[in-house]
């Protein structure tokens, strides 16, 4: 009864599809903001340490446990611990990528809708960009649809398939988004009083870390690497024998920080520049980067084609949240591609719609220490805690219940440029666990006592 699994179409198939997931919202987005509510460059080091420490590793574990099994998150627990509760770890993870795509989706919308508002001039020279973002995000429908709208795309993409959906939307786009936020840079940084804004972001005041900051940088790695919820174990399973995974890893840790610095020294030279507010939170680069295109000649052509990519580079991630979903659904239980992608669909975007109305009908709603919105709690619970947590029991699973040489010898297996020593053991047996238990209790006793 065994189905033939589809495969990457070629060696860079998976590191393409993999960047692709990383690179999202959660560097251009999400990344940003969390700096700018996290005191600046101090935050940047922590959570540069927290990519190499924990990030690569775990990316590591994770697409070894997927290419030996060639499973979905669930079933490959199941096949290595088979009579246990571990599936439950993987189960875990669908469950996280079901939330995140909830409300990624929301964004995601705003991003849609900021190409139109761009190319029309709805935001652009003369407009108060955080009047413009915060009217747009506390109307009712715009959101709404536009986080229909792209749904439906993911979706679709999902339903053609891994490698005629997945594949070819990702190869497409990538070096167009490099070149465009170089030019970004330039004009940031050449902005007067950009000074100040490349201070925040490279020169580390450690007056301002707590346990929070800690919690906070090992969130932002797990979201921006797509770690800790299965993507890893379910792209991974779509490898090849042959195919190498310590060095794709590493080249995609490597593109997802790049991409997350580079948005960095965009946005914070702007945000001084333009006399904004660094921790203004989730609306940071909505504000921003259209005040930098305002400056730009040419801007609305820049600003548009801007916003186009930056929701590709979010489709390509949502497609990965999805993909691990939908591929519980058509492992375990049967469904088909096509089924299983509309009914997820449907069913995700109705759980989005309370972090769409956080902002209008229902901003009454907020947890004190977790999030001033709905939106912001939805990340907190899927960030803070259910990634977190994945990896943590991903790790432990991995060093002790799998063997960490079993994923060291699947991760050095075929041709790469990097190869994983001995360290991995140690890493995934003791350093990681131990960091993200402590760095949880202390962040979270801290989010609530304080
Ligand atoms: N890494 C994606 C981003 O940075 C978000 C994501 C998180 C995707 C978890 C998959 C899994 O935008």
């Amino acid at each position: 009864m065994l189905k033939q699994r589809e495969n990457w179409a070629s060696k860079l198939g998976f590191i393409l599809a993999a960047a692709g997931s990383a690179v999202g919202l959660g560097n251009i987005w999400r990344f940003p903001y969390v700096v700018g509510t996290n005191g600046g460059a101090v935050f940047v080091l922590i959570y540069l340490v927290v990519v190499f420490l924990i990030g690569y590793p775990m990316m590591v574990t994770e697409s070894a446990i997927g290419k030996h099994t060639r499973s979905n998150p669930v079933g490959a627990f199941r096949a290595l611990a088979p009579n246990s509760p571990w599936w439950l770890a993987g189960a875990l993870g669908v469950f996280t990528g079901f939330v995140i795509l909830s409300y990624y989706s929301v964004v995601a919308g705003w991003s849609l809708s900021y190409i139109f508002k761009t190319l029309f001039g709805t935001v652009g020279p003369g407009v108060d960009t955080a009047d413009a973002f915060v009217g747009h995000i506390t109307s009712v429908w715009p959101p709404i649809i536009w986080h229909a709208v792209f749904m439906l795309l993911t979706v679709g993409i999902i339903a053609a398939g891994i490698v005629k959906g997945i594949q070819r939307w990702v190869q497409i786009l990538w070096p167009v988004m490099a070149v465009l936020i170089v030019l970004l840079i330039i004009r940031a940084v050449t902005l007067p009083g950009a000074g100040a804004g490349i201070a925040f972001f490279l020169a580390p005041d450690f007056s301002q870390v707590t346990g929070v900051t800690f919690l906070n940088a090992v969130s932002q790695a797990f979201f921006t690497l797509s770690l800790g919820m299965g993507v890893f174990i379910t792209y991974g399973s779509y490898l090849k024998e042959d195919d190498n995974i310590s060095g794709s890893a590493g080249s995609v840790v490597g593109m997802d920080t790049l991409i997350a610095l580079l948005a960095g020294f965009v946005v914070f030279p702007a945000v001084f520049a333009m006399g904004l507010d660094p921790s203004a939170g989730a609306g940071l680069t909505f504000i921003t980067l259209p005040a930098v295109f305002a400056e730009m000649p040419a801007g609305v052509l820049f600003g548009t084609l801007f916003f186009i990519l930056l929701a590709v580079a979010a489709l390509t991630s949502a497609i990965s949240l999805l993909e691990v979903v939908a591929a519980w659904l058509i492992d375990e239980k049967g469904w088909t591609r096509g089924k299983a992608a509309a009914v997820l669909g449907v069913v995700i975007f109705v759980v989005g719609i309370p972090s769409s109305l956080g902002f209008s009908v229902w901003s009454g709603f907020s947890m004190p220490g977790v999030g001033t919105d709905l939106l912001d709690t939805y990340d907190w619970f899927a960030n803070s805690i259910f990634l977190p947590l994945g990896g943590l029991l991903t790790a432990v699973f991995a060093g002790y219940v799998w063997g960490a040489k079993k994923v060291q010898d699947e991760a050095n297996f075929g041709s790469g440029n990097l190869k994983v020593g001995n360290w991995l053991a140690v890493m995934i047996r003791i350093v990681i666990p131990v960091a993200i238990l402590v760095v949880m209790i202390w962040g979270i006793v801290e989010t609530f006592a304080g």
